[in-house]
């Protein structure tokens, strides 16, 4: 095993003023990157700005002896993201990692949700993510290298009450990600985490009121470390690998959970197949769902191509059966 080095690399962590982009920061600070510490410094909810989060950060990386430089532009908008990392080229010449940390919550109930609540949050989870990803890539494509992480969420993937625009909007990064991993060249590669951690503003302290609240109590109750597992110290060491040179693979999900680390993937059960020319009827869906819902047997395509390459899978296999 050898170590992780990341001696010349130049890596943008967006939100990195506090939480889990300050621990990204500090953890490729550690290992010789330079460091763009972004964050608008504003509440948990979008609003307002300061520079005194990044500005801390940066100092405790130069106090440990690393190299930061801090930025306080907004990703939510074109100007800000390009600004971000035009401040990596003003200060270290180069750009090859940017983490997509930024994050802010409006959560109330669906019935209750405004246009406020769903245009805030997909301002900086949705659009910002592109506005800062964009220019990065397009350096990224011209010097054949890149790594690219974006910070998603299980309260999209797998859902959490009260979360209906940040769970969406975090869902809407893995789409992103598989667009852009399909068009990247070799070397530019783009993966998505999904971290669970108390201690940052979003993910908040156990006892806080917080969807998974009880939840969070009891787990701590049955699994000794379960919250020693939700430290950002935990999400950072699979954050540093993702956005290393040693991280070839790209269109990958990986979530970390309570010192659990796991791939997550979007299946397809090899499902009913309907032969011939007749379409079958609702009925005749309802009484293959059993076989439709099936997920004994499944694939994981890798691009929309992929999905259209299982239903000749599947005519083969049923060929094969029958004769
Ligand atoms: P945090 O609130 O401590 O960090 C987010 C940072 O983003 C803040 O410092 C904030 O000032 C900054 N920010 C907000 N809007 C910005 C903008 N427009 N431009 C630049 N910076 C902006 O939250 P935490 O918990 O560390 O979360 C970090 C990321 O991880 C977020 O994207 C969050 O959605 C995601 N996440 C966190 C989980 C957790 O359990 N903590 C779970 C799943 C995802």
């Amino acid at each position: 095993m050898s170590a992780m080095d990341f001696a010349g690399r130049v890596a943008v962590v967006t939100g990195a003023g506090g939480g889990l982009g300050r621990e990204y920061s500090r953890a490729l600070a550690a290992r010789g990157a330079a460091v763009i510490v972004n964050d608008l410094g504003g509440s948990t909810t979008g609003e307002g700005a300061s520079t005194g989060y990044a500005d801390r950060v940066v100092e405790e990386i130069r106090g440990a002896g690393g190299r930061a430089a801090a930025n306080y532009d907004s990703v939510a908008t074109p100007e800000g993201g390009a600004a971000i990392i035009r401040s990596a080229l003003d200060h270290f010449g180069r750009i090859d990692i940017v983490i997509n940390n930024a994050g802010n919550q409006r959560n109330v109930r669906f019935g209750e949700l405004t246009e406020q609540d769903i245009d805030a949050v997909y301002a900086v989870h949705v659009k910002g993510v592109f506005f800062v990803t964009q220019p990065a890539y397009r350096l990224m494509k011209q010097q054949g290298y890149g790594r690219i992480v974006l910070v998603s969420s299980q309260s999209g993937i797998f859902g959490n009450p009260i979360r209906s625009n940040y769970g969406s909007a975090k869902t809407a990064m893995i789409g992103l990600m598989n667009v852009v991993a399909q068009e990247a060249p070799p070397g530019v590669v783009i993966n998505c985490v999904f971290p669970n951690a108390v201690g940052g503003r979003l993910g908040g302290k156990p006892g806080d009121v917080r969807p998974d609240a009880d939840f969070l109590a009891a787990a701590a109750k049955k699994v000794p470390h379960y919250i020693a597992g939700m430290q950002p110290s935990f999400v950072a060491p699979l954050v540093t690998y993702l956005a290393s040179e040693k991280c070839t693979t790209s269109q990958n999900m990986y979530s970390v959970l309570g010192g659990k680390y796991s791939r997550i993937f979007v299946g397809l059960t090899h499902g009913w197949y309907q032969a011939g020319e007749t379409p079958p009827t609702a009925e005749e869906i309802e009484v293959h769902l059993g076989q439709i819902d099936d997920l004994s047997t499944f694939d994981v395509p890798k691009s929309g191509l992929d999905e259209m390459d299982t239903v000749i899978a599947l005519q083969q296999r049923l060929k094969k059966s029958a004769g």
